[in-house]
C-alpha cells in the first residue's frame, strides 16, 4: 500500500525530536507553526505505538497520540470515574431542583402583597383646573403610590356618565367621561402605571346602566333586540307600583316610563335601570365589555353591587321586617327582607362565567387578573363568603370585608377582635382575608372614630393577615367635610378633594379656585407634603408599616394568633414556622391607658422591646411581658426572637391561609 511503503522509507530519517516538535506545541510556545503533511502525521503515530513507548503525552498532542494514550487504564479509569461523577451530580442537581420546586409554597400574588388603594377620580387630583379630578391627575401622582409602597390601585368609575351617581350610572362602558379625560389619557395612565410596577383595578358595574345608555333608549322604544334588556312590567302612571320592592336609595324601585308605558326596575337611582340578566344577550354584552378592558390590559375589576344582579321573576312582595307596618310606610332598604331582590339563584353562575373569562387573560406570567366583589350582607356573612367560590370553581379573589366599618360602634379591644373574627371565623379554609375601614360610600374613619385612633387603625390594617385596603386620604388621616345643606343622606362628606399640600385648594388643583366639593379646613396641617417632612406623622407610620409588612414573612404570610382582648386592648401574634423573628401586636382601642399582662403566654420571651409605637413615646422601650403599657389609641409593634411557637399549642386561636415553613440552614421556604 502507498502509505505503508511511505512509512518504511521515512522511518530511518525520523528523529525523536520531530515528535516533540509538533505544531500545537510550537504554537503555544509562540513558535511558528508548520503544517505537517497527513502522511507524515500518520507515520508518527504508528511509530509511537510500536517503537517509542517511552514517550509521554504532551500538551497539544495530535488526536492520534491522544487516542493512543486515552485507552490506557490509568487514563481511562479516572476519566470514567469523572464522567459518572459528573452525570450523577447533574442528576442529583435536577432532582434537588425538582424537589425544591415541588416543595416550595406558592409565591404571594400581586393583590396579596400590596394594599389596594382606592382612588376616587373626581377627588384625587385635578390636572386641568375644572374642579374635578381626572386621569391625568392620577398619572401626575403615581409617585405617591410608590412613596407608600403601594402596588395595586383601584380607580372608581371613569366611564362616560351623566354623573347622577358620580360615574356609577354608565352611559357608555367603552368610553371615558370627558370630565376625566380621553381614552388616550387612560391608555397612557395604564402604560405608565405598568411601567412603574403598578396594577390598575377598574370598577365594573354590571347591575345597571344609566337611563341615558343607548340600550335603555332602544328598550323603552321596544326595539325587538333590546326590548328585554331591562326589567319591565306593567303598571300605569297613577296606580300602585307592581310590588313593594324598594330602592337602596329609598322609595319604590319601580319607575313608570311614559314612552313604553310600563314600569322599569331600578335597585338604585331611577336613573340607573337594572339590566335583565335573564336575557342571554345582556350576559353576552357584559362579557364583551369585560373582554374589551381585559384586552386593554387592566389588571382587575371591582365588581359593583353584585348581590343585586338578579331578581326573582315572579315579582312577589318581599316580607316586611315589621309585619305590622302600614305598606305605604315601607320606603327604605331596612323595611324589607330582600328575599327576592338580592342573592338570587344563578348569581354565582354569572360570577363564575366572568371569572372564567378573566382566567383566559391570566395565563401569561405576571398577568393574573384580579376580582373583588362588593356585597354588603351584614349579619348574613355566609352570603359574602360565597363570593370566594368553591375549591373547584373560583369566583372572586376575595369579597370585600366590610365588617371593620362597624369599628365606630364601640371602642374596645374585644369589639375589634369580634369584628376581625367575623371574617376569620367564617372565611373558607385556605382563602385570603382583606380589610376595609372606609370607601366612597361610608363616613371617613378619622371622623367616625376620631383622629386619636387613626394610627392604631392603620396599624391594625397593616399587621392583620390578608390584603388591607386604603381609601384615598386614610394614609394621612383625612376627615369628612361638613356639608350643611339639605343633602343629609349624601355621601359627599367622605369625597372631598385629596389634601396634597398646604397650598391653594390643598394642591388638589392649583390652576383655578374651583373644587367640586370644598376642601377640608384642616388641610394646612393634614396633608401629604407636611406629613412627608415629619417622620412621626400618620403618613410616615403608614409607609413604615406597609414596607415592613411586605418585607417580613411573619407579617405577610405567617400565622395570625389571638392572644388577648379586653375592654381596651386587642393583641395578637404573627409568627412563621422555622423563622426566629416574630411579632407581637398590642393595640389599645379603648378610652384609657392600659397595662396588659401577657405572662400567661409562655411562648413569649420575658422581655419585649417595642419596634414601633404609634405614639413614639414607647419606641425602643422594653416591657416585661407582665406589664405592657399602652395609651388610649396607641398601637405597639413588638419584634422578638424565638424558637418557641404559639400556634402548635393553640390551634383554635390561630389562623393561616397557606402554611409554609422556613429552613434556616439553606434559607428557603418549603411546604410543611
Ligand atoms: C355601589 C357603589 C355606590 C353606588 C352603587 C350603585 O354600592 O359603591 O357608590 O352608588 O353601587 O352603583
Ligand atoms: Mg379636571
Amino acid at each position: 500500500m502507498f502509505f505503508e511503503d511511505d512509512l518504511k522509507e521515512d522511518s530511518e530519517n525520523m528523529e525523536l525530536a520531530e515528535c516533540t516538535k509538533n505544531p500545537g506545541f510550537q504554537d503555544s510556545d509562540g513558535g511558528v507553526s508548520v503544517e505537517q503533511p497527513a502522511e507524515q502525521r500518520l507515520s508518527t503515530v504508528v511509530r509511537l505505538d510500536s517503537e517509542y513507548k517511552q514517550l509521554e503525552p504532551f500538551a497539544g498532542m495530535p488526536k492520534e497520540v491522544l487516542l493512543l494514550y486515552s485507552s490506557q487504564a490509568r487514563y481511562r479509569i479516572p476519566r470514567e470515574v469523572l464522567f459518572w461523577l459528573t452525570l450523577s451530580c447533574a442528576l442529583a442537581l435536577v432532582a434537588v431542583t425538582a424537589t425544591v420546586i415541588a416543595l416550595s409554597p406558592r409565591c404571594l400574588q400581586w393583590w396579596q402583597v400590596s394594599p389596594v388603594y382606592q382612588v376616587y377620580p373626581r377627588s384625587f387630583k385635578d390636572s386641568d383646573g375644572d374642579g374635578v379630578g381626572d386621569l391625568k391627575g392620577i398619572q401626575e401622582q403615581i409617585h405617591h403610590f410608590q412613596y407608600l409602597n403601594i402596588k395595586s390601585v383601584w380607580i372608581s368609575p371613569f366611564y362616560r356618565s351623566p354623573m347622577k351617581d358620580f360615574g356609577y350610572d354608565v352611559e357608555d362602558f367603552r368610553d371615558i367621561d370627558p370630565r376625566f379625560g380621553t381614552m388616550k389619557d387612560f391608555d397612557e395612565l395604564l402604560a405608565k402605571m405598568h411601567s412603574n410596577g403598578l396594577k390598575l383595578i377598574m370598577d365594573f358595574i354590571p347591575n345597571h346602566t344609566s337611563d341615558r345608555h343607548r340600550w335603555f333608549n332602544l328598550s323603552r322604544t321596544r326595539d325587538p333586540h333590546y326590548e328585554d334588556y331591562y326589567v319591565w312590567t306593567d303598571c300605569n302612571a297613577t296606580s300602585q307600583r307592581p310590588n313593594n320592592w324598594v330602592s337602596v336609595f329609598g322609595n319604590s324601585s319601580w319607575t313608570y316610563d311614559e314612552v313604553r308605558e310600563q314600569c322599569y326596575l331600578h335597585q338604585f337611582l331611577k336613573e340607573q335601570p337594572d339590566l335583565n340578566f335573564r336575557n342571554l344577550h345582556v350576559r353576552k354584552e357584559i362579557i364583551d365589555i369585560l373582554v374589551f378592558w381585559l384586552k386593554k390590559g387592566v389588571d382587575g375589576f371591582r365588581m359593583d353591587a353584585v348581590k343585586h344582579i338578579l331578581e326573582a321573576s315572579h315579582l312577589r312582595d318581599e316580607p316586611q321586617v315589621d309585619p305590622d307596618k302600614p305598606p305605604e310606610l315601607i320606603i327604605n332598604e331596612w323595611d324589607l327582607h330582600h328575599d327576592y331582590t338580592t342573592t338570587q339563584l344563578g348569581l354565582h353562575d354569572l360570577l363564575r362565567e366572568w371569572r372564567a373569562e378573566m382566567n383566559v387573560y391570566s395565563r401569561e406570567p405576571g398577568r393574573y387578573r384580579f376580582m373583588v366583589t362588593e356585597s354588603y350582607d351584614y349579619n348574613e356573612v355566609g352570603k359574602t363568603m360565597m363570593y370566594y367560590g368553591t375549591p373547584l370553581v373560583k369566583e372572586s379573589d376575595f369579597p370585600f370585608n366590610f365588617y371593620l366599618l362597624d369599628l365606630p360602634q364601640n371602642s374596645s379591644g374585644s369589639w375589634v377582635q369580634h369584628l376581625v373574627n367575623i371574617w376569620m371565623n367564617n372565611m373558607p379554609q385556605g382563602q385570603w382575608p382583606n380589610w376595609v375601614v372606609g370607601n366612597h360610600d361610608k363616613p371617613r374613619i378619622a371622623t367616625s372614630v376620631g383622629q386619636g385612633y387613626v394610627r392604631v387603625i392603620n396599624m391594625l390594617l397593616l399587621t392583620l393577615p390578608g390584603t388591607p385596603t386604603t381609601y384615598y386620604g386614610e394614609e394621612i388621616g383625612m376627615e369628612n367635610i361638613n356639608i350643611t345643606d339639605s343633602q343629609s343622606a349624601s355621601r359627599d362628606p367622605q369625597r372631598a378633594p385629596m389634601q396634597w399640600s398646604g397650598d391653594v385648594n390643598a394642591g388638589f388643583n392649583n390652576k383655578t379656585n374651583i373644587t367640586w366639593l370644598p376642601v377640608h379646613p384642616d388641610y394646612k396641617s393634614i396633608n401629604v407634603e407636611v406629613q412627608k417632612r415629619d417622620e412621626r406623622s400618620v403618613l410616615a407610620q403608614y409607609r413604615f408599616l406597609n414596607t415592613l409588612r411586605q418585607a417580613e414573612l411573619a407579617l405577610s404570610r405567617g400565622w395570625f394568633c389571638y392572644i388577648h382582648a379586653d375592654e381596651n386592648v386587642f393583641s395578637f401574634l404573627r409568627e412563621f414556622d422555622g423563622l426566629r423573628k416574630a411579632f407581637l401586636v398590642v393595640l389599645n382601642f379603648g378610652k384609657e391607658a392600659a397595662i396588659t399582662d401577657l405572662s400567661s403566654v409562655s411562648e413569649l420571651p420575658e422581655k419585649l422591646e417595642v419596634l414601633m409605637s404609634t405614639m413614639q413615646a414607647s419606641d425602643g422601650r422594653v416591657f416585661h411581658k407582665s406589664g405592657i403599657v399602652t395609651e388610649e389609641g396607641e398601637g405597639l409593634l413588638i419584634q422578638y426572637s424565638t424558637h418557641t411557637r404559639f400556634n402548635p399549642s393553640h390551634p383554635g386561636a390561630c389562623y393561616i391561609s397557606e402554611k409554609a415553613c422556613y429552613l434556616e440552614v439553606v434559607d428557603i421556604l418549603y411546604t410543611c
